[in-house]
């Protein structure tokens, strides 16, 4: 079976482009920017999501599309609400034209805990407004389709825009972390690899039509995992919480009532937080003194000197 994944470049979409290939699936990636992950099993195709003539040609002979480019960061939506609109919104209509024209089995579409959330702001309205279209689009030319609403992911290939990234990565450069906010947030972080797990299983019939909520199996409050972090690290890491000023993140839950309610799904066995960190830490610090050895001139030709 032959399967799209657009924003096949990024942090999440990498992920389950690699575990669509690993399900046997043959993979095409489709985005802005070349993935630095490609693997040799998957194809490549470098365009934008607003060109509708390049989208028409890739979808063909295609059989599921994974819809995950777009603008994904919830600061920069705020922003920008105009491109938000372009890419997130216009972006992913152009993209269902393109395969109602064609015998496209199921649309599955990078949706969010957000979506009906008073929180996030002109993120939340682009992933509602997709979701709407997709319905539509499923109730007007069959479209089959899944919406896959994300909670809080965390993983190899994050970059500043993920928290627990951002955290890991203050902590290993400069021994403090500065965490802004009152620390009794709760999230129920997912690994990315077990989030990509469930995205591919989620192709069995039953998920047709269907919106599924993807979270961790534990609530944990960032408190904690400041100090999990502070504990792991295993040195004098400083920690300060800070007052936010930033609206657009939820305290204890991103659900709100609504009558569209999804279905959650949580992966068993699931990769164990500690170990998750663990993962990140390890490629976060290489990061960061190939970075300092860089700066440093120690660095040279890929090889470090020291
Ligand atoms: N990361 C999370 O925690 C999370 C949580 C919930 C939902 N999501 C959703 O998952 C999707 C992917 O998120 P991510 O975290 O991997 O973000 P990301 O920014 O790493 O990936 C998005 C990809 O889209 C590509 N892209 C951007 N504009 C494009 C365009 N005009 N044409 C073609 N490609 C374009 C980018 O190059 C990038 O590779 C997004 O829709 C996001 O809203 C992510």
């Amino acid at each position: 079976m032959k399967i799209l994944v657009t924003g096949g470049s990024g942090f999440l979409g990498s992920h389950i482009a690699d575990a669509l290939s690993n399900a046997g699936y043959e993979v095409t990636i489709f985005d802005i920017r070349k993935s630095p992950y490609l693997r040799q099993d998957q194809k490549m195709i470098v365009g934008d999501i607003l060109d509708q003539e390049c989208l028409d040609k890739i979808v063909k002979g295609q059989d599921v599309v994974y819809h995950f480019a777009g603008i994904a960061d919830i600061d920069e939506c705020a922003s920008r609400p105009v491109d938000t609109a372009k890419y997130n919104i216009l972006g992913t209509v152009q993209l269902l034209e393109a395969c109602r024209k064609v015998d496209i089995k199921r649309f599955v579409f990078a949706s969010s805990s957000y979506v009906y959330s008073d929180s996030g702001s002109f993120y939340a309205a682009s992933k509602q407004a997709c979701e709407t279209f997709i319905e539509n689009f499923s109730k007007l030319y069959d479209l089959k389709y899944t919406c896959l609403r994300y909670g809080s992911l965390y993983g190899q290939r994050a970059d500043d825009r993920n928290s627990i990234y951002r955290l890991i990565k203050q902590a290993v450069q400069d021994g403090k972390i500065v965490y802004r906010g009152t620390g009794e947030e709760v999230r129920e972080f997912i690994h990315v690899q077990d989030a990509a797990q469930i995205s591919v299983a989620i192709l069995q019939p039953e998920f047709e039509n269907q919106h599924i909520i993807l979270t961790g199996a534990e609530k944990m409050r960032y408190i904690d995992l400041l100090e999990m972090i502070r504990e792991m690290l295993g040195t004098k890491i400083e920690i300060e919480v800070l007052p936010s000023e930033r609206k657009a993140h939820y305290k204890i839950t991103p659900y709100n009532f609504s009558p569209k309610l999804g279905r959650k799904m949580v992966n068993n066995p699931h990769i164990d937080m500690g170990q998750g960190l663990l993962q990140c830490m390890a490629e976060v610090y290489e990061k960061v003194h190939i970075k300092k050895h860089k700066e440093m001139g120690l660095f040279v030709n890929g090889k470090n000197n020291e």
